[in-house]
């Protein structure tokens, strides 16, 4: 090991624990990072990155001599006091957060007073208190992980606010654990657990609140002559109110707000309180996800028969992630509607292959055009404003119609080219 710094265990190697885990080797710390997968754990020790995050594989390869990858728990456990829980906490069918793979974590850390789990898996509220009394030995700290995919290593090194919530006994973990984060910029909220828990359960949902909201002023927009983007800016220059999260679009997914919206709501329930503002969260971004099949039909009429291409699978650019998609959901209710359709994404389009059933999955954006009746632009990838809207695509499609799902494509540029454009809310 060899540095002074504390050094830091991570059980879980998935986006969430290697980003963490690299982010504080770069710190200086020496890091134990433990994962049940022989295959991904061989891998990781190479050099190989699973997933597309920018920066992460230098990040990676700049401080192997600080990571370890291990498949044992009782090396991690051996050589770390901190242990970072960051196994992932998936929906299950009820909407309620899977604790599985937690809690067999907890099951394997046994009762020892020299250890710490500190929680950065999304878990609902109450689970560190559920913990605590199971492990009375162990030290717990809450410690939520606010990282964007795409920004991850930016928003580590450059958080907002660190919180870290403990209850009294572990009063003294809690200080270790800030202590990691001096070094870094933003502020260190102190709070008890499940204040530290509910911080980021609200502050998902509050975010994914803002984006149905300005969803809806643009829904509403549309049909009395407003533009979406400019009451966006118009509005956002209010400090209360700010001018993130008020893109309009065709809905949030991820593997974070849609599951972290239904986790809060279904928690409130738990307790006999019927959370009526997240359930219309919900249903509004349900129905945004189908909203360009609408406008479709609006200029093609019967989508029968008709070739259709989606720009993007990925739920935003910069990242291969699929879950929560509105690709996928615009392609199986486009299919229903009896279209023919062909998606194309520079990273995320393979992964999605099993669940874009009979869709065709193309090897470029001009690939996809060709032929097409209607193109909808689904995630910004910045690739796709650099098409030659103008001359190639015109030139390919069978029919000038776009459907800018994210207002993010030159509007002016492309009604001059003769296209028809339909964008969200404008
Ligand atoms: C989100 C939060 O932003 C992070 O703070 C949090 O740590 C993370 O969840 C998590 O809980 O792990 P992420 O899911 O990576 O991060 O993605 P975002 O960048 O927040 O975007 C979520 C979705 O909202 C995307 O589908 C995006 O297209 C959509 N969105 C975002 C809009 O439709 N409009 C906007 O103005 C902003």
């Amino acid at each position: 090991m060899g540095t002074e710094k504390e050094p830091i265990g991570v059980i879980g190697v998935g986006w969430v624990g290697l980003c963490t885990a690299a982010c504080f080797a770069e710190l200086g710390h020496d890091v134990v990072a433990r994962d049940i997968l022989p295959e991904k754990v061989e891998s990781l020790s190479r050099g190989e990155v699973p997933m597309h995050e920018p920066g992460l594989p230098e990040l990676v390869s700049r401080n192997a001599e600080r990571l370890t990858f291990t498949t044992d728990m009782a090396d991690v456990l051996d050589r770390t006091r901190l242990l970072f829980c960051c196994v992932d906490t998936p929906p299950t069918y009820s909407g309620d957060a899977d604790l599985s793979r937690v809690e067999a974590v907890v099951d394997e850390l046994g009762d020892s007073d020299e250890h710490a789990i500190v929680m950065k898996s999304t878990v609902p509220v109450g689970t560190g208190r559920w913990i605590q009394r199971k492990r009375e030995g162990l030290g717990y700290v809450s410690n939520p992980e606010f990282l964007k995919e795409g920004s991850a290593i930016k928003d580590f090194m450059h958080p907002d606010r660190v919180v870290v919530g403990a209850d009294e006994h572990s009063e003294a973990f809690a200080d270790r654990v800030a202590a990691l984060y001096e070094p870094l910029d933003g502020p260190i909220v102190r709070t008890d657990v499940a204040s530290a828990e509910m911080v980021k359960l609200a502050s998902n949902a509050f975010l994914a609140t803002k984006i149905s909201f300005i969803n809806e002023i643009a829904n509403v927009s549309e049909e009395l002559g407003a533009d979406v983007s400019e009451v966006a800016r118009g509005m956002g220059l209010d400090d209360r109110i700010g001018p993130k999260f008020l893109q309009a679009g065709l809905g949030f997914g991820g593997s974070c707000f849609p599951k972290d919206v239904s986790a809060l709501k279904q928690l409130a329930g738990n307790t006999g309180y019927a959370f009526q503002l997240l359930t219309s969260v919900i249903e509004v971004n349900d129905l945004q996800k189908r909203r360009a099949v609408g406008k479709l039909q609006k200029h093609l009429g019967s989508l029968v028969g008709k070739e259709i291409a989606l720009l993007g699978v990925a739920f935003k650019p910069d990242t291969d992630d699929i879950r929560e998609a509105t690709a996928l959901v615009l392609a199986a209710r486009l299919q229903g509607e009896g279209a023919h359709v062909r998606v194309y994404d520079p990273v995320a389009a393979e992964g999605a292959r099993e669940m874009l059933g009979g869709t065709v999955i193309c090897e470029s954006a001009a690939e996809a055009l060709d032929g097409a009746d209607a193109a909808v632009l689904v995630t910004e990838w910045p690739e796709f404003a650099e098409l030659d809207w103008a001359g190639d695509v015109k030139g390919r499609m069978a029919q000038p119609i776009v459907v800018d799902g994210r207002n993010f494509l030159d509007r002016e540029a492309l009604r001059e080219a003769g296209f028809t454009y339909e964008g969200i809310g404008r």
